[in-house]
């Protein structure tokens, strides 16, 4: 293509103690991953799989406000509930979450403690406006590889889960397609029986073998490497001419 995308952000943090009241710091490692794994300038690329694509997708921070007033692209919201759940509270100002700024405009990012173990979660395109968006755990956003001091849980404490969510907001599905040897939409993924987990080396499933390295994968961040040219063209569907994500 030679056309990059650049999605403007805004990152809503709702947090019940300081080590959730995540630093900007912290909250900029968490876009130079995004902008690093999605352009394919992550350290960890490698030549295993010869389909790995630059995505020419990118994001930034957002600069104006809904209001059109300046913006450093951050809210934070004190609250006494310490978990959220995946009910789409956090995204409800009368549940006593924050609402999304206008979503043909912003993609918003939502962190706050989920709990039940759930590391993030997003929806689809073509999903309500009002619950549009992603959202993770605050331990799950950002990178140790990126500072220092951050509130970071291992394995997942290299900014992949962000990377994932934001997948699924662009169109993809899990490389098993959530079933056994299930459909992802994309050609150039191999078929997966099952997810992976940890970071299995070997592993050979539904005829050939898995691609593990995939962000669509729930293999740990250290594992994982990069998104495919089908995927890339997926994602890209619907941020193009005709695509329900085009205003972003
Ligand atoms: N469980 C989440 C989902 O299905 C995210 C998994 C993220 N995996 C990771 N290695 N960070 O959307
Ligand atoms: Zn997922
Ligand atoms: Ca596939």
């Amino acid at each position: 293509d030679g056309n990059i995308i650049t999605i403007p952000v805004v990152v809503h943090v709702i947090y019940s103690n300081a080590n959730e009241n995540i630093s900007d710091a912290q909250i900029l490692s968490q876009i130079k991953v995004l902008n690093d794994d999605f352009r394919r300038l992550n350290t960890d690329a490698d030549n295993v799989w010869s389909q790995a694509a630059d995505t020419e997708i990118q994001f930034c921070l957002a600069t104006i406000d809904p209001n059109g007033n300046a913006t450093n692209g951050i809210t934070r919201k004190a609250s006494s509930r310490t978990s959220w759940g995946t009910n789409d509270d956090m995204k409800k100002a009368s549940q006593g979450g924050v609402n999304p700024w206008d979503t043909s405009q912003y993609l918003n990012m939502w962190v706050c403690n989920i709990g039940g173990g759930i590391l993030g979660y997003a929806q689809f395109p073509g999903g309500s406006a009002a619950t549009d968006g992603v959202v993770m755990g605050p331990n799950y956003f950002g990178s140790k590889n990126e500072g220092s001091g951050f509130y970071l849980s291992a394995p997942f404490d290299e900014g992949r889960t962000t990377t994932h969510e934001v997948g699924h907001f662009l169109n993809l599905r899990h490389i098993w397609g959530d079933a056994n040897c299930g459909n992802d939409f994309v050609s150039d993924t191999p078929t997966h029986q099952t997810s992976n987990a940890g970071c299995p080396t070997g592993r050979v499933s539904c005829g050939s073998a898995d691609m593990v390295q995939n962000y669509m994968d729930y293999t740990n961040d250290a594992c994982m490497n990069l998104f495919t040219t089908g995927q890339k063209n997926r994602m890209r569907a619907v941020l193009e001419t005709g695509g329900v994500r085009r205003s972003l």
